[in-house]
Order: structure tokens, then C-alpha cells, then sequence
């Protein structure tokens, strides 16, 4: 028996192989977890589509572009006439416009701003939103991914980690909400790892190499180390943790000067 045996979880963000996402739905597939899958639109379906096969069972997938609060109750009417219920809801997504990725902070356009909270940020928000009408009585949890870039500055990173400081404060805010309802909420802040979203951010090779330089471990973390992390979130051996960041990130966090 798998520690997600008998839970049904829905997991946004998986884009490609490479994705964290992933790798939090395999480790959750390994673990007996009945998966939904979210996707952005019809180019990731296709994407999903070829992945699908490497799944011991087959998931439910189904389009969500989350800067559609419409296609959010949508997309949780589907969830609710495929499932009993709902465990966990992990949230793997995150954009900003590629030429605020870089350059000057003071730059940053206002449209910039609003879209990479709004996607980000806001939508863990709107997901937990559908998603806990159908966690009723199950001790259910919410994970989501984070970077360091939301507490202190990492050059190029600029104005997805002023959106990764919105979800950290989000995740704390949620735990408060839904914690009378039994309902965790948590944020894995996961050392880099070379995907798509990572690769546009400037500058980001030099951060994998100083990981491996200074970090105490010595290495980069992988899809499996953070999927490890997220299944102990979304298993009942984290049932007493909500509204923490956890840090998976080869302990480069803990560094001073
Ligand atoms: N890769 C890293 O180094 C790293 C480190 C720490 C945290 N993170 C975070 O992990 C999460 C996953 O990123 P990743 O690195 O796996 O990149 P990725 O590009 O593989 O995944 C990003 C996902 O966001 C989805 N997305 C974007 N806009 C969306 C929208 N409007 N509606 C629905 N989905 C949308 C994309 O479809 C994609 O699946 C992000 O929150 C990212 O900030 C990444």
C-alpha cells in the first residue's frame, strides 16, 4: 500500500517532462494517488498526452487556464463529477513576461506585475477556492512551489519574486483559513532546476553552478527530491504541518556571506 493509496490529487503545472509537476505526479502515481491533471491550453494537453503513458494508471486531465476564474469553477465541476472527493491540490505554475526576467527592477511595467501575480500568485487563491468544496472531511493539502527569490534578491529573478513573496504570504494566510476545516497549506521552496520557466530567467545556469559550489550538500535538487517533499505534504505523515515554506534546496538557504 502507497502512502497516497485511496487519495485523489490534482496537480497544475505539468507542461513537459521536466517540469517539478512532473515529478510531484509521478512520486504521487507511485503512491497509488488517483491523479487530475490541470493543463493551461490545447499545446500542453498534446504535451500531457505523450506523457500519460509513463503513469502506472491512467490520470483524469483537464483544461484550466487559472487568469479565468470561469474556467477555474469549470474545470472543478469536472473534477466533482469524476471524483468523490479531493486530498491534495498542488500548485506548480508561475509566469512573467520574459524581458522582466532580467534587467532593471525599476522597469517592471505595471501589466508585467499584474500578470505574473495573477498567475503566480492569486491562483493558488482561486484553485484552493474550487477545490475545497470537494476536500470536505478529508483532511486534505494544498502544497505549492516557491523560490528563494521571494525573501531575498536573486539578480534577474525582479518581479516573479516580489509574485513568490505574495504566495509565501498567501500560503500562510490560507492555513489560517481553511485550518478549522481540517485543510493544510504549504510551500516548497525548491533549489533551481534547469525547465522551461527556469530557463527563462536570466542568468540562471550561474545559479545552478553556485549551488553546486557552495550549497552544504554540494548539488542541485532533482523533480523526485521536491515530488519526495510534496508526498510527505500531501500524505498523513505531515498531518500536523501547514503554513510553512520547506526548503528543498540542498541547504543553500541556511548560507550567509
Ligand atoms: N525550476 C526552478 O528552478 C524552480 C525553483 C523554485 C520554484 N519553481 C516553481 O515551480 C513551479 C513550476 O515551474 P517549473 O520550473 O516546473 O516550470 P514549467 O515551465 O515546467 O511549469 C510552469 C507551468 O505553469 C503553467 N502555467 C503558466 N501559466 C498558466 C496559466 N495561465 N494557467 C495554467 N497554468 C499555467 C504552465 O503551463 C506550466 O505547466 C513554478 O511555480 C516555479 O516558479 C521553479
Amino acid at each position: 500500500m502507497g502512502l497516497l493509496t485511496d487519495k485523489t490529487i490534482v496537480i497544475f503545472g505539468v507542461a513537459n517532462k521536466r517540469s517539478i509537476a512532473w515529478g510531484i505526479a509521478k512520486v504521487a502515481a507511485r503512491e497509488g494517488a488517483q491523479l487530475v491533471l490541470g493543463y493551461q491550453n490545447e499545446r500542453m494537453g498534446k504535451a500531457l498526452n505523450k506523457l500519460i503513458p509513463d503513469l502506472p494508471s491512467p490520470p483524469i486531465i483537464a483544461e484550466c487556464d487559472v487568469t479565468n476564474d470561469d474556467l477555474v469553477a469549470a474545470f472543478f465541476e469536472t473534477v466533482k463529477k469524476e471524483c468523490d472527493g479531493v486530498d491534495g491540490l498542488v500548485h506548480s505554475i508561475a509566469t512573467a513576461k520574459r524581458e522582466e526576467l532580467g534587467g532593471r527592477f525599476r522597469d517592471t511595467s505595471w501589466e508585467g506585475y499584474a500578470l505574473s501575480q495573477q498567475v503566480s500568485a492569486y491562483s493558488l487563491i482561486s484553485l484552493a477556492r474550487g477545490a475545497v468544496p470537494l476536500m470536505t472531511g478529508r483532511e486534505a493539502s494544498i502544497v505549492c512551489m516557491t523560490y528563494y527569490g521571494a525573501e531575498r534578491v536573486v539578480n534577474g529573478y525582479n518581479v516573479m519574486g516580489v509574485a513568490k513573496a505574495a504566495l509565501e504570504a498567501n500560503t500562510r494566510y490560507l492555513a489560517d483559513d481553511l485550518g478549522p476545516e481540517g485543510i493544510r497549506v504549504n510551500a516548497i521552496s525548491a533549489g533551481p532546476i534547469k525547465t522551461v520557466s527556469a530557463m527563462g530567467v536570466s542568468g540562471f545556469k550561474s545559479i545552478l553552478g553556485t549551488v553546486v559550489e557552495r550549497a552544504p550538500l554540494r548539488r542541485n535538487v532533482t523533480q523526485e527530491d521536491v515530488g519526495n517533499t510534496a508526498l510527505f505534504l500531501m500524505s498523513d505523515l505531515g498531518r500536523a504541518v501547514t503554513g510553512q515554506t520547506i526548503y528543498v534546496d540542498s541547504g543553500y538557504s541556511i548560507l550567509g556571506a
